[in-house]
């Protein structure tokens, strides 16, 4: 595909053409550090553009002036990932001309009648860079309701830092560990022998989009088609499972299984008859203490802190690990 559009502002050309990751990747990723810096984003470039979004259909369109990557829209189903706009070349109409295109591809890939077709921000479930726009974000805030989204929700990721986190010191964590040992537990790193039980578990007791992230945070090769294009991480799979006397896999807490090298934890999940126990926070624990490890070893290029993204228990996470709120995002879906 090949558009040339008329900017409305200048006398200049833009073309639209998909993204490829072969080639694209350092200009997207570029353009990225320079038009969305709150997101530092870089790790998670190649997982955002080219990465599956498991049952929705998906694109990744950059807008090129003169051969320069000066905007992308990278989308799932009707729901935009990312939009953006190198800030050099805003007010020109290109964010108008890339979200035509998010129309266009909806439009094209629509079940039919029946189906959602409003264009959403943010959120994406099992592939998204932030549950919504960043409340700081004001140009996209401003832009966004110019073009007839609303506000539909809010969400708030907490941040728990891995740098001198007494609940991260080992022997806490063997603590916790040692009171559900003691109820018959096993807590542990997931293995390639774990995998099948563990994802028929997320999909039956929760949902198939936690499986989707859980089959990315297990990482090539365990991952297979879900880990496609994100990064390999040192630790292997990160997904950390208890097991129940019989053997059976009850409870499961993953971590960079979205934005995987971002540090960002989640999904997590305990089956019903084994809540109260203890499993959720020593699993929260492995995982904070797998971003912990890593940034230990490479602070330049690994998060200084767990992301808890997309939180509902605040004061639970508080206790367990000593996050606190960090990023506000605005969900924004067109008006009907
Ligand atoms: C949001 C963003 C993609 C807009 O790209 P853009 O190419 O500058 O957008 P357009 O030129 O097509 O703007 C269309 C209209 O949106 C509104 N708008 C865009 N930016 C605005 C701003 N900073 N302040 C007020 N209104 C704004 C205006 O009504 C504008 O029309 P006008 O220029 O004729 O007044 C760009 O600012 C950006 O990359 N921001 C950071 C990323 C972000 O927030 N993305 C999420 C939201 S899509």
């Amino acid at each position: 595909m090949l558009i040339r559009a008329a900017l409305s502002h200048r006398a200049t050309s833009l073309s639209l053409r998909p993204l490829h990751a072969e080639h694209d990747l350092p200009a997207a990723q570029a353009l990225l550090a320079s038009a969305l810096p709150l997101d530092a984003a870089a790790p998670a470039v190649e997982e955002k553009l080219f990465a599956g979004n498991g049952v929705r259909p998906g694109q990744a369109i950059g807008a090129f002036s003169n051969g320069d990557l000066v905007g992308l829209v990278a989308q799932a189903g009707r729901f935009i990932k990312i939009l953006t706009v190198h800030p050099r070349w805003r007010r020109q109409g290109i964010g108008t001309t890339l979200l035509q295109a998010a129309r266009t591809f909806l439009a094209r890939h629509s079940a039919g009648p029946q189906e959602n077709t409003k264009l959403r921000y943010g959120d994406h479930p099992g592939n998204y860079l932030s549950p919504g726009l960043d409340e700081r974000e004001q140009a996209g805030a401003a832009f966004l309701q110019a073009q007839g989204f609303v506000e539909v929700g809010r969400n708030l990721n907490l941040r728990a830092p891995v740098t001198d986190n007494p609940s991260l010191r080992p022997e806490h964590i063997a603590q916790k560990q040692a009171a559900v040992a003691a109820l018959g537990y096993v807590v542990r790193r997931a293995t390639a022998a774990d995998v099948p039980a563990l994802l028929a578990m997320v999909t039956s007791a929760f949902h198939r989009v936690w499986a989707y992230e859980v089959a990315r945070a297990l990482g090539s090769p365990l991952g297979g088609e879900a880990a496609l294009h994100t990064a390999t991480l040192p630790e292997g799979p990160t997904v950390h499972i208890a097991l129940s006397t019989a053997g059976d896999v009850v409870a499961f807490a993953a971590h960079d299984g979205n934005n995987r090298g971002m540090g960002w934890f989640g999904p997590t999940g305990a089956l019903p008859e084994h809540r109260g126990k203890g499993l959720g926070e020593v699993l929260l624990l492995h995982c904070l203490r797998d971003v912990a490890d890593a940034y230990a070893v490479q602070p330049s290029c690994r998060p200084d802190a767990g992301v808890i993204a997309w939180v509902g228990p605040v004061e639970y996470y508080a206790r367990a690990c000593g996050a606190a709120p960090d990023r506000r995002f605005v969900v924004y879906e067109e008006a009907a």
